[in-house]
């Protein structure tokens, strides 16, 4: 029986990215039933709710998720709908391979893959203003918040990861140095778990060293784990090196449920001008099914996808081309085999 999964197309160039994966999820025949519902600024808009409860309803029943970008307001506002979903669904490992597919960027054959916790960290949201002589805003603090059991599954996943995927080495980054306790507790316990992978090779490094030696040479980098902030940020580093966010794609695991999105947001400097780059949902696409066993389809993808970028007629402007969103998905429907 077909895998029913709920897409949300998300907000600004949520549809457009979405309209664009489906048309190559369908034309490769992939074995799945779509459910659409709404979240974001577009639901709070049309529902007066920016998480629906038939949109979490869905998500419960299907277990499988493919969401477009949304928006968050900054500074003010409803908490971002990302974060909210994969704290209910305890999405806790966020998976972010970066593979050079477009040739004659600053590097040739990037293979890495970030894994970021995802249920932890700052990103808990745990902060407050502090008033001080009439200012309500006189300060404001934020905690940070990581546990033992946190850290061993993050760190299990990350070693588990590299040793289903045939990659040979793991790096912990993280602050420990100034941290002490929260960063010190991520280093330790990635240390001791790194123990129980004595094939795996293992190194642990300082987050602002890690970020300059991807930029100088990402190549004595395999597979990075970090806390969730950190890998918010590195994972838009490690985007940069292969061509920008618009190649980035990211699956959000939980041990029940699973979402599969881009790296990037909702791009509302280029939203409705039909020209965002589909590439990075379409291969959240493809980690997708490669989590559903279809694994077959997902190749055939990125097999045509790879062949597009690679002869060059077809590519959307951060590409360097002028293809629209939509003339982009022809060609990759055109090239599947
Ligand atoms: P952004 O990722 O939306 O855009 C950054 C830059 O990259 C922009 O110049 C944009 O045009 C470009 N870009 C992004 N995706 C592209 C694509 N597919 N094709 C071509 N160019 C692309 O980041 P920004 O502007 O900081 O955030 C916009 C909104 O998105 C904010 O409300 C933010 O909170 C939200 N956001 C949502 C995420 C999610 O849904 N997981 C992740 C990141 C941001
Ligand atoms: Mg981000």
């Amino acid at each position: 029986m077909a895998q029913t999964i709920t897409v949300i197309p998300g907000d600004g160039i949520g549809p457009e990215v979405t309209n664009a994966t489906l048309a190559v999820l369908k034309a490769a025949g992939a074995d799945l039933e779509y459910e659409e519902h709404l979240a974001g600024v577009t639901a709070l808009k049309r529902l007066n709710d920016p998480l629906p409860e038939e949109t979490l309803e869905s998500i419960r029943r299907n277990k499988i998720a493919l969401k477009g970008p949304l928006t968050t307001p900054s500074g003010t506002g409803f908490r971002s709908i990302n974060v909210t979903i994969r704290k209910e669904f305890d999405l806790y490992a966020n998976v972010r391979p970066v593979q050079t597919i477009l040739p004659g960027g600053r590097y040739e054959d990037i293979d890495l893959v970030l894994i970021r916790e995802n249920t932890e960290g700052l990103y808990v949201g745990v902060e407050h203003y502090i008033g001080l002589e009439g200012d309500p805003k006189a300060a404001a603090e934020s905690v940070m918040i990581i546990t033992r059991f946190g850290v061993e599954r993050i760190c299990r996943y990350a070693f588990d990861y590299a040793r289903a995927n045939g990659r040979k080495k793991v790096t912990v980054a993280h602050k420990a140095n100034i941290l002490k306790y929260t960063q010190g507790l991520f280093r330790d316990v990635g240390a001791e778990i790194a123990k129980e992978y004595p094939d795996i090779e293992f190194e642990d490094r300082i987050i602002d060293a890690t970020a300059m030696m991807l930029v100088l040479d990402p190549y004595r980098f395999d597979v990075l784990v970090m806390e969730n902030m950190f890998g918010d940020i590195l994972s838009d580093l490690m985007a940069g090196l292969v061509g920008g966010l618009g190649f980035a794609p990211a699956a959000n695991i939980g041990t029940d449920a699973a979402m599969f999105e881009a790296v990037h947001g909702s791009a509302p400097d280029i939203a409705g001008k039909g020209i965002a780059n589909p590439t990075s949902l379409l291969l959240s696409g493809c980690l997708m099914l490669d989590h559903l066993g279809q694994t077959d389809v997902a190749e055939r993808i990125r097999a045509a996808h790879a062949a597009v970028i690679a002869k060059g007629e077809a590519r959307t402007g951060d590409m360097g081309g002028s293809c629209t969103t939509r003339e982009f998905t022809e060609a990759l429907v055109a090239a599947l085999d």
